[in-house]
């Protein structure tokens, strides 16, 4: 493409106005039963071996495969010269085994003739280094080059396949903005510039928003705002919280740049596959989700994890969240094994590749797949786990995929339902995340995740089901809605969160909630600025500890004496200051309950956790990071108030989940333990065919899914 052409394509036409968000589509199905299937890139073997895979997918149970999801470089070898060749036989040949197809536009791994030809589609860091070729996703968002020559190959593609029988969905680019989330190059300035503008609507709000009279940093031109350059600065933080947010909406624009292209020569569904886990995520994914016609996501335990099976449950959680009415989604990627990309990587123990993939599927998911289908010999990933391993079918994963194939396979009537409603949620928010782990904070060392991570463990922990939900999300139908370190709050989300204690609901907010506006403004007054009133409390210092300095508090809902790290805070009930009574001013009502103390430092005496009636319900605050065994304490509280049931009476360490359709309800149990673990229940298990209950046994590190209704 012409640069000058290219240039006066102007980010305006680049960065696409992001619609609003769509109403939910039609629910997706892409197979007969539970889709099964991973990535298959058959590009990288002789053609003899595609029969074989062919062979063992029918074997396996494999209904649904992700092609050519990195094949652009394979198929258009030259600028404008394409070689369909490989891609029609392995299409022809997926398709005449009853293989579904989950086309790929290849769009994550630009050719190395269009790098060379355009070295500046590549991203620039933010020390201003333009990332070198030879990785993924090495393009720039705004980059109009980019965006010009991957939609001219997606329409080749489209053109090609888009009526083909065997597609049954469309996959674009791979986990987008993995590697190229934030690029600082001049489009993407531009770009940046003209996203502020439409969010703004002017210069001068720009510069009242960002507050750039801190050091004279006013914006007396657009040329001059710049995306947050540099590794030593310390950027505005409203800057930098509009950053992160234009680029999620510029990679949001280039996946719906593509799925225009599909759409006006298909009629398969479009989506994208998602990273979605805890903590503040790569992109917003959940003002993504809805432009998806099946939410997808990729799900990787890490080692460093002491609690895998809850990451996974929280990802889940996430995922379902995003939708109103909690539809299926799909597991797009996972592993048989440990993937390559860690410093260790962690093989699966026996059975947990049955057991996680179930534990996707008890949360809603609808199809497991895996990255990839056969380990790759060569390349960077040659030590990936796959469905076939290295080792070929005699070894234990091929086993275990077998297994799961049939598990899947008996579990096909379970498509399409919901997971039961959650009574409990726990709201969260990326740039509440983005905002809390960047520029110059009390403390610098706190992980978004920790506390979402936190309160969920205690729920999971208990069988009690809650959706972890966007801050944007309709409160109404939760009796406990927790919010952790919402930094960044917007009125709007705050006043949903105010209404919970009014309704007769439990609100739990913690430390560094509610600080700051949409533009990561500090709100006045004393914090918890938007929660002060609700909370019936107000905090006028933080106290962030340092490295091993520990803080103790006490209190009955605590079930004793804890020790805290990291942060504390100095906390008044509203209407006092230092034991002085306030003005009424401060505008909160006086009648909060402290129902934990700080023990130990200058806090000792302060309230650490409150607790305010309000009407029918009531607002809790808890001002620091407590230990387990602390949120043990509090959550067994939260569920009596909230009159929260368990999803089964079932032994700790038994993971209970239900998914309801119209007449039947299904029960998965899933036993991470190393012992046999007990649940009260009764069904059909449909992985055995046999009746059980009234007490169902679930083997160590097994499970069992009970179709509850009818009674076999
Ligand atoms: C990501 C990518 C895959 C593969 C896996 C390996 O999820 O999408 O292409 O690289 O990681 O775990």
């Amino acid at each position: 493409m012409d640069p000058e052409r290219a240039d006066a394509a102007t980010h305006e036409t680049v960065l696409a106005t992001v619609p609003p968000r769509p109403p939910a589509p039609p629910l997706v199905h892409l197979a007969e039963g539970l889709a099964y299937g991973g990535d298959y890139n058959p590009e990288q073997w002789p053609r003899e071996v595609w029969d074989e895979d062919v062979r063992l997918m029918r074997e396996a149970g494999v209904n649904l495969v992700n092609l050519g999801v990195f094949a652009w470089g394979t198929v258009e070898t030259a600028d404008g010269v394409r070689d369909w060749t490989w891609m029609d036989d392995a299409v022809d040949l997926l398709h005449r085994n009853g293989i579904g197809i989950d086309l790929a536009t290849p769009t994550a791994a630009p050719p190395n003739w269009l790098l060379t030809a355009h070295p500046e589609i590549a991203p620039v860091l933010a020390d201003g280094y333009r990332e070198p070729a030879g990785g993924r996703n090495a393009w720039c968002p705004a980059s109009p080059v980019y965006r010009h020559y991957a939609l001219r190959h997606v329409e080749a593609l489209a053109e090609r396949y888009g009526r083909h029988p065997a597609v049954r969905l469309w996959h674009v680019g791979n986990e987008l903005g993995g590697g190229n989330a934030r690029c600082h190059c001049e489009h993407s300035a531009a770009a940046f510039r003209a996203w502020l503008e439409r969010r703004h609507g002017g210069l001068e709000a720009v510069n009242a928003a960002w507050g750039t009279n801190q050091w004279g940093h006013r914006y007396g031109r657009w040329e001059e705002i710049m995306p947050p350059l540099g590794r030593h600065g310390a950027p505005n933080p409203s800057l930098f919280l509009d950053y992160e947010r234009y680029c999620s909406d510029a990679l949001l624009s280039h996946y719906l740049a593509e799925k225009a292209v599909l759409e006006r020569h298909s009629d398969a569904p479009v989506t994208t596959n998602l990273m979605v886990g805890a903590g503040a995520q790569i992109v917003d994914y959940a003002s993504w989700a809805p432009h998806t016609a099946i939410a997808a996501n990729d799900h990787y335990t890490s080692v460093d994890d002491p609690l895998r099976e809850q990451d996974l449950a929280f990802s889940g959680d996430r995922m379902r969240g995003m939708f109103a009415d909690r539809r299926p989604w799909l597991l797009m990627e996972s592993s048989t094994g440990g993937p390559s990309w860690q410093r260790r990587n962690r093989a699966k123990d026996p059975g947990e590749i049955v057991r996680h993939s179930l534990g996707h599927v008890a949360r809603g998911a609808d199809g497991i797949m895996f990255f990839q289908w056969r380990a790759s010999a060569a390349g960077a990933e040659q030590f990936h786990s796959a469905m076939l391993p290295h080792s070929g079918t005699r070894s234990r994963i091929w086993r275990e995929v077998r297994e799961l194939g049939r598990h899947l396979s008996a579990l096909a009537e379970v498509r399409g339902t919901a997971v039961a409603p959650a009574r409990a949620a726990i709201v969260v928010d990326d740039a509440a995340g983005w905002a809390l782990q960047h520029g110059l904070k009390p403390h610098r060392d706190l992980w978004y995740g920790r506390e979402l991570r936190e309160w969920h463990r205690a729920l999971w922990e208990r069988q009690i089901l809650c959706d972890v939900v966007p801050a944007d999300a309709d409160l109404d139908g939760y009796d406990l809605v927790i919010a952790p370190t919402l930094l960044v709050v917007d009125e709007a989300a705050a006043e949903r969160l105010c209404a919970v204690p009014e309704r007769g609901g439990t609100l739990l907010i913690t430390y560094l909630s509610g600080v700051c506006d949409r533009d990561s403004q500090v709100i006045a007054g004393g914090f918890p600025g938007a929660f002060r009133d609700v909370l019936g409390v107000w905090t006028d210092e933080f106290y962030p500890l340092q490295k091993g300095e520990r803080v103790t508090l006490d209190g009955d809902v605590l079930n004793g004496a804890h020790a805290v790290e990291d942060w504390t805070e100095r906390v008044h009930l509203a209407g006092t200051a230092d034991g002085v009574s306030a003005s009424a001013a401060d505008g909160a009502s006086a009648d909060a309950e402290v129902v934990a103390r700080y023990t130990s430092s200058s806090l000792a005496g302060g309230p650490a956790v409150t607790r305010r009636a309000v009407a029918d319900g009531a607002a809790w605050y808890v001002s620091a990071p407590l230990p387990p065994e602390a949120v043990d304490a509090i959550t067994l509280r939260l569920a009596a108030e909230a009159r929260l049931e368990r999803t089964a009476e079932a032994a700790p360490g038994l993971e209970a989940v239900r998914r309801t359709g119209p007449d039947r309800s299904y029960l998965f149990l899933l036993n991470h333990a190393e012992t046999e673990l007990d649940a009260a229940a009764e069904g059909l298990d449909l992985l055995t065919g046999a009746p059980v209950g009234p007490t169902v046994t679930v083997p160590a590190g097994g499970v069992r899914v009970l179709r509850e209704q009818p009674n076999g």
